[in-house]
């Protein structure tokens, strides 16, 4: 697969007066969104360090060019979801013990003590996810509403996870193409990474004070059944994921969303996101 992968830096400010539940009347998905928020510096600093670990004995110049670019991509979503914990910060949230947690608790351990192989199975499937996620939120429109400069940020970071979905995915083919690999990355991944996100969402609601509303469940309910279908999307997707002919190229029509999205962000005045230079 021929994609193009460009590294953006999100310029857009992120001010102080965004409201803590920035998506109005759903603070579920924005507890959702901030978790998120809280978990990709970590996440994505051990995504880089996998790719970087492997870089070196590639032999297909292709896959380690797609390989850099993906790291320029991913290290900038790093540096812009971590301006916005200054935010958290002035919100009054109690997360950054728990985040370092953790990183050292589980991503730095990996490095020590997980293969290569697994490491690298580990990203590809948490990279699906990603560009899963990135897929529903931006074809189901959920953060039209949003404040836009958070909009703006998780669109601009979805629709990269969509413009290089498949380089984790191809690269764990060179390093270990056998299925159960992926089979064992895709258990550990869907469990760590769906119970973090859970976890961290539900800590930020009983820090609000939101937990045990009713209208929080309502919202939930909405978020996972009947309104954004997000449970048995998860599943079909994490079924697609299993089989053993996937390739995350097969995505209907992701890149064209993605396309939008980035032409919106680049055109807009002043515009949030900037291309770096190769
Ligand atoms: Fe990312
Ligand atoms: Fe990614």
């Amino acid at each position: 697969m021929e994609e193009s992968i460009t590294a953006r830096r999100f310029t857009a400010t992120l001010s102080r007066d965004i409201p803590r539940h920035w998506l109005p009347g759903n603070e579920v998905v924005s507890s959702l969104l901030n978790a998120y928020t809280i978990l990709v510096p970590a996440n994505e600093a051990f995504y880089i360090r996998t790719l970087n670990a492997c870089t070196p004995r590639l032999q297909d110049d292709g896959l380690r060019q797609r390989c850099q670019a993906f790291i320029r991509q991913e290290a900038q979503h790093g540096v812009a979801h971590k301006r916005y914990w200054d935010n958290l910060d002035a919100q009054g949230y109690a997360y950054r013990g728990i985040e370092r947690v953790v990183d050292r608790g589980i991503f730095r351990v990996m490095d020590r003590v997980a293969p290569l192989w697994l490491r690298v199975s580990l990203v590809s499937c948490v990279e699906h996810i990603n560009a899963f996620l990135g897929y529903k939120f931006l074809s189901q429109a959920i953060l039209a509403n949003a404040d836009p400069r958070v909009r703006d940020l998780m669109e601009w970071h979805f629709a990269e996870e969509i413009e290089h979905r498949a380089v984790a995915f191809d690269l764990l083919q060179a390093v270990s193409p056998r299925y159960p690999v992926r089979v064992i990355g895709a258990v550990m991944t869907t469990t760590l990474f769906y119970l973090l996100l859970a976890s961290l969402a539900a800590l930020l609601l009983a820090q609000d004070r939101r937990l045990w509303r009713m209208a929080t469940w309502r919202q939930l309910m909405h978020h996972l059944g009947a309104g954004h279908g997000m449970a048995r999307r998860t599943v079909g997707h994490l079924r697609d994921y299993l089989r053993p002919r996937f390739h995350p190229s097969r995505l209907a029509d992701a890149d064209a969303l993605a396309t939008t999205v980035l032409a919106r962000q680049a055109a807009a005045e002043p515009p949030s996101i900037v291309p770096m230079p190769p």
